[in-house]
């Protein structure tokens, strides 16, 4: 029996190690807004800044990979102007930062369809994934138009080509057969998920990817999501024993 549907990937950080691939939900922008008698948009622009903020500090604990929630598939069912301010969002954020991004050694991208967004945003998001391509410190993935169904839906969909080109039998499916068709694809499993906000859902984010990762929620909002909240987030993560369906003991012995 194969040991993992992930048998592309490196084995996990060990008890007590930073993780290598955070992701995060960053939910709470509206309310922070709210609560402040402001728009919306308000929270949404402030929780850019806090973007740039978890760059700085992934580089600086040496975590290869971040990948954060900007857009859902269901995020279309808001109102259409708020849906049309965070697209104007996206375009002045990507104008802004993606040369800052570049000099210092971030590789950009987006994972999604985001076709949906239209021309201008799309060649925006190519001119910057093919600005930044060969940087390596730190892969900053923004998740825009994503869905986890939708992932694995459209990597179902590619296998079923493979198939039907007689590449594959179907009968010799496994996961491992899968997850070439994945966004992530290449990018080792997200070890740590944070969600801010106070809710504890994953709505719909990386759901194949997040199978083993350590859960994290807070009640913070992520306009307010500081340098200290994240602190916070990467004590919890070294304080827990990852098992991977082994025993405590089991974990113990590997790292005696
Ligand atoms: C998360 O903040 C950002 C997006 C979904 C784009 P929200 O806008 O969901 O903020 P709340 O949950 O309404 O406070
Ligand atoms: C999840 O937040 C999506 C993003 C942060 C982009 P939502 O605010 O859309 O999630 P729900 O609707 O509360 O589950
Ligand atoms: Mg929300």
């Amino acid at each position: 029996m194969s040991s993992s549907s992930a048998s592309q990937q490196s084995p996990p950080p060990p008890l007590g190690d930073t993780p290598r691939h955070v992701a995060v939900i960053m939910d709470g922008n509206g309310r922070w807004a709210r609560r402040r008698g402001m728009p919306r948009v308000a929270g949404h622009r402030k929780g850019v800044e806090r973007v740039r903020d978890l760059v700085v500090a992934c580089g600086e604990h040496g975590i290869p990979y971040a990948t954060v929630f900007a857009f859902s598939s269901e995020n279309w069912r808001r109102p259409p102007q708020e849906v049309s301010l965070l697209k104007e969002l996206f375009v002045t954020a990507l104008e802004r930062e993606v040369d800052k991004l570049h000099k210092n050694q971030v590789r950009f991208r987006v994972i999604g369809a985001v076709e949906a967004f239209g021309e201008e945003l799309v060649r925006g998001i190519r001119a910057a994934e093919d600005l930044t391509r060969n940087n390596d410190k730190l892969t900053l993935t923004v998740a825009a138009n994503y869905g986890g169904r939708w992932d694995i839906a459209q990597a179902a969909a590619a296998l079923a080509r493979q198939a039907q080109r007689g590449e594959i039998s179907p009968d010799a499916i496994t996961p491992d057969s899968l997850e070439p068709f994945l966004s992530l694809y290449g990018t080792p499993e997200p070890d740590l998920f944070i969600r801010t906000g106070g809710e504890q859902r994953v709505s719909n984010f990386l759901l194949w990817q997040l199978a083993y990762t350590e859960l994290y929620f807070t009640p913070v909002l992520w306009p307010d999501f500081d340098r200290a909240q994240f602190e916070e987030a990467l004590a919890s993560f070294r304080g827990r024993q990852r098992r991977f369906g082994l025993t405590g003991e089991q974990i113990e012995a590997r790292h005696a």
